[in-house]
């Protein structure tokens, strides 16, 4: 029997090598073969993306820091504009070593694991709920407030996150606690700015349809050139050739017949990049933005077509099954309307209750009087102004640009991400912090008010009275 140990351990070790071989080489090379190996289902934010095994095992054998380097390069930027209140950098410094003997969260997958179903909760959290207290067990001793109160409640109550903190932290609520729960004017601030002097000067001459440049073989329906006259493209001084014949200067006789993302992203750069950051653009994201050098890019590799409502695990309006989900889909040419783009076009696909209820709410109400001209520009209150809210972009020489985040991810979770970039253009902080926090109002989608509420802005309050009745005494 002893004798026969070690060849069973020799025999296990090449079957191992092999698989793991097979394994490593699939995941890298597998194409169809991909899926034989995925051990589990992934979870909601990267099931797109699932079979694009290498964008997250970047090293065939590197273990957890690949993955930590697959993680990070999506991540990474997004975690650093949140002010990530437990970045990495805090768990490396050796002052924090005990804590992180207790949970190592220097790794990203120490919380977020994947393809394990069973135990994966919102936001792919695979950690139970209480973990705050390994590292935090000492807070109701230095809180008062604090006492009594369930670890599980940290983060699910509306009063704290793990990474991003920024409309919770204590001195914001202080600055915001005495707002009304509707400000004065209610208006979403439509971020204007005042161009340079030389960009000033830059008037681009505005074309009509006697201008259009399409040689006479691609002129197509006189629509098209209707729609275009009135678009925004010909009032901006861009004609067919500016999306039809992009390299017009080294290819004159080319004609690109459907110019898509690659075209646009010569003029509108930061929206095809921040499409290609969230759930409507991610499976794009390899080849349109990121350009790589070694012939193995994770989603080159893969093949993975743009997403459909077929692909979905949200509900989906049937007959939209499988419209691709490109430039072109919100924005048909050569309208290019974003007025049908802030709304109608995301109802085409979409079909749960929060969809669905948003022409019963207030908000839409708004919309409608503006529209209408009753109300001021920027009053109402689209899908657009939540999901794809305005900002002003800087750029790293200088130039300033106003753009349309076309992330629509980029604040959905946790919610309270929404409260600075758009609830707080019209309503208070305390109303805000709590309607976000109750399920059953985003479901009907804003109509009414919020059922709950959550103290912590009351502790705030507790305490500045307190601090102000020390100073009398
Ligand atoms: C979104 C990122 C992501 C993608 C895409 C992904 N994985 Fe993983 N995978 C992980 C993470 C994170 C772990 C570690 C899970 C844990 O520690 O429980 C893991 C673990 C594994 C494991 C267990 C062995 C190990 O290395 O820890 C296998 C096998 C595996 N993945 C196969 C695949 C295959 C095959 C694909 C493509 C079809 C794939 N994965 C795509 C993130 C990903
Ligand atoms: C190729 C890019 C890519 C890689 C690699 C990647 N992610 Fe993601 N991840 C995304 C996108 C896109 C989403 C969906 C949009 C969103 O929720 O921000 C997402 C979603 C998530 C979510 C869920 C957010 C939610 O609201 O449900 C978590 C958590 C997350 N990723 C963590 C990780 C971790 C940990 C790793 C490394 C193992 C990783 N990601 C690797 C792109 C990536
Ligand atoms: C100690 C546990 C822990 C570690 C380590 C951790 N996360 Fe998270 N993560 C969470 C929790 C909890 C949430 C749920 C929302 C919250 O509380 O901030 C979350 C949410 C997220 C989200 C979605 C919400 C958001 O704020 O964008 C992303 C993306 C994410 N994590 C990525 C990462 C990445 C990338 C790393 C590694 C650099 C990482 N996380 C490390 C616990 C962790
Ligand atoms: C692995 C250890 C660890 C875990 C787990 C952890 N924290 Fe922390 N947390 C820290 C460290 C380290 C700091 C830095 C300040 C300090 O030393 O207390 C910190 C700081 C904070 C702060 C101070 C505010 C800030 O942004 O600087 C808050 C609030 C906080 N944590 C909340 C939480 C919540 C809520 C959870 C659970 C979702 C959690 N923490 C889980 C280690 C941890
Ligand atoms: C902003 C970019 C843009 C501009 C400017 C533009 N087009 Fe187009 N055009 C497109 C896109 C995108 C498609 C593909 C539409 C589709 O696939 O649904 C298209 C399709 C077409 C087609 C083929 C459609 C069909 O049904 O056969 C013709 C013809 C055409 N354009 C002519 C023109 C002419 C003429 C002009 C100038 C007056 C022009 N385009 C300006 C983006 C543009
Ligand atoms: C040659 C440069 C150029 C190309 C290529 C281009 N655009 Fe534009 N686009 C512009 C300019 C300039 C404007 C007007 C900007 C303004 O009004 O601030 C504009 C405006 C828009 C608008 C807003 C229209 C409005 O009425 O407010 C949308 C939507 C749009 N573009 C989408 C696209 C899409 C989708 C593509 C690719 C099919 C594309 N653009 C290709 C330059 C371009
Ligand atoms: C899911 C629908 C959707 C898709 C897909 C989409 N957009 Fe948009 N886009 C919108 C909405 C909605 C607005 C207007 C938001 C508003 O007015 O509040 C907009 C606005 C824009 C604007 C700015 C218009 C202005 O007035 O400043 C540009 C430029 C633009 N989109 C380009 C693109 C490009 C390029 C792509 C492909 C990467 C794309 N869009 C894909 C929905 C979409
Ligand atoms: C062509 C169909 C289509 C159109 C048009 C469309 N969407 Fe989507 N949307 C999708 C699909 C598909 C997903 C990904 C669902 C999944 O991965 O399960 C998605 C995801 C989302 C998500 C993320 C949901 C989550 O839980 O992470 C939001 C928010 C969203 N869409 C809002 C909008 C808005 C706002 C508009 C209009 C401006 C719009 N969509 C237009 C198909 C569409
Ligand atoms: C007043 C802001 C607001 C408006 C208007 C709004 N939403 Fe939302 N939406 C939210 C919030 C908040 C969430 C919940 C995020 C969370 O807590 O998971 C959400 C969630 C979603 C989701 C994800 C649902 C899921 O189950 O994961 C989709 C898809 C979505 N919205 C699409 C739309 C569409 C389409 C419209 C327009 C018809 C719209 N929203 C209008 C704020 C808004
Ligand atoms: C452009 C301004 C604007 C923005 C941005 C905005 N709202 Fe509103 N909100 C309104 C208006 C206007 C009403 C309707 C007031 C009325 O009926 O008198 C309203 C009504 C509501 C109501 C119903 C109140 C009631 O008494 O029935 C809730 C809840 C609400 N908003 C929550 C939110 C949340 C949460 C956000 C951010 C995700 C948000 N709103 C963003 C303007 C806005």
């Amino acid at each position: 029997m002893k004798k026969r140990t070690p060849l069973l351990w020799l025999l296990w070790f090449c079957l191992t090598l092999t698989g793991g071989g097979a394994l490593a080489a699939t995941m890298y090379y597998g194409g169809d073969y991909r899926s034989i190996f995925l051990i589990g289902k992934t979870t909601d934010g990267h099931h797109q993306i699932e079979m694009a095994c290498d964008a997250c095992h970047t090293d065939m054998f590197g273990g957890i820091e690949g993955l930590q380097k697959g993680c990070m390069n999506c991540h990474g930027d997004e975690l650093k504009a949140a002010n990530d209140s437990h970045p990495r950098s805090k768990f490396v410094d050796p002052r924090n070593a005990d804590r992180v003997e207790k949970l190592d969260a220097r790794f990203c997958v120490t919380c977020h694991r994947e393809h394990q179903p069973g135990i994966t909760n919102a936001m792919a959290v695979t950690m139970p709920t209480d973990y705050c207290a390994l590292c935090h067990e000492d807070i109701a001793k230095n809180r008062p407030s604090h006492e009594g109160l369930a670890f599980e409640t940290c983060a699910s109550a509306g009063c704290h996150n793990f990474h991003d903190n920024r409309a919770l932290y204590e001195d914001f609520l202080e600055k915001r606690h005495a707002e009304p729960d509707f400000k004065d004017v209610l208006l979403v601030n439509l971020v204007t700015w005042t161009p340079s002097e030389e960009n000033a000067k830059k008037k681009p001459t505005v074309l009509t349809a006697a201008d259009a440049d399409a040689p006479a073989a691609h002129l197509g329906a006189p629509e098209h050139i209707a729609d275009w006259a009135l678009s925004g493209h010909a009032t901006g001084g861009v004609n067919c050739s500016g999306c039809h014949q992009p390299r017009k200067r080294t290819r004159p006789d080319e004609w690109v017949a459907a110019p898509g993302a690659d075209v646009c992203a010569t003029c509108h750069a930061p929206e095809v990049k921040t499409f290609t950051e969230g759930k409507h653009g991610m499976r794009q994201r390899d080849g349109l933005w990121v350009s790589r050098d070694d012939a193995f890019g994770p989603f080159k590799s893969a093949n993975l077509t743009p997403m459909t409502p077929a692909l979905a695990r949200l509900p989906m309006k049937s007959d939209a099954h499988d419209t691709a989900l490109t430039c072109n889909t919100c924005h048909g040419a050569h309208k290019y309307d974003v007025v049908f783009a802030q709304v109608e076009a995301c109802e085409s696909c979409h079909a749960d209750d929060h969809t669905q209820a948003f022409r019963m709410s207030p908000h839409n109400s708004a919309r409608d009087r503006e529209m209408a001209g009753e109300l001021p520009k920027g009053s109402g209150v689209t899908c657009a102004t939540c999901h794809m809210p305005r900002h002003l972009l800087r750029d790293d020489y200088g130039g300033e640009q106003v753009i349309v985040t076309h992330n629509q991810n980029a604040n959905l979770r946790p919610n309270e991400k929404m409260i600075r970039s758009v609830c707080a253009d019209c309503h208070g902080l305390k109303f805000t912090i709590d309607a976000l926090a109750d399920p059953a109002l985003i479901a009907r989608n804003f109509k009414g008010k919020p059922a709950h509420h959550i103290e912590s802005i009351d502790w705030v309050e507790n305490r500045m009275r307190e601090r102000a009745r020390q100073k009398q005494q």
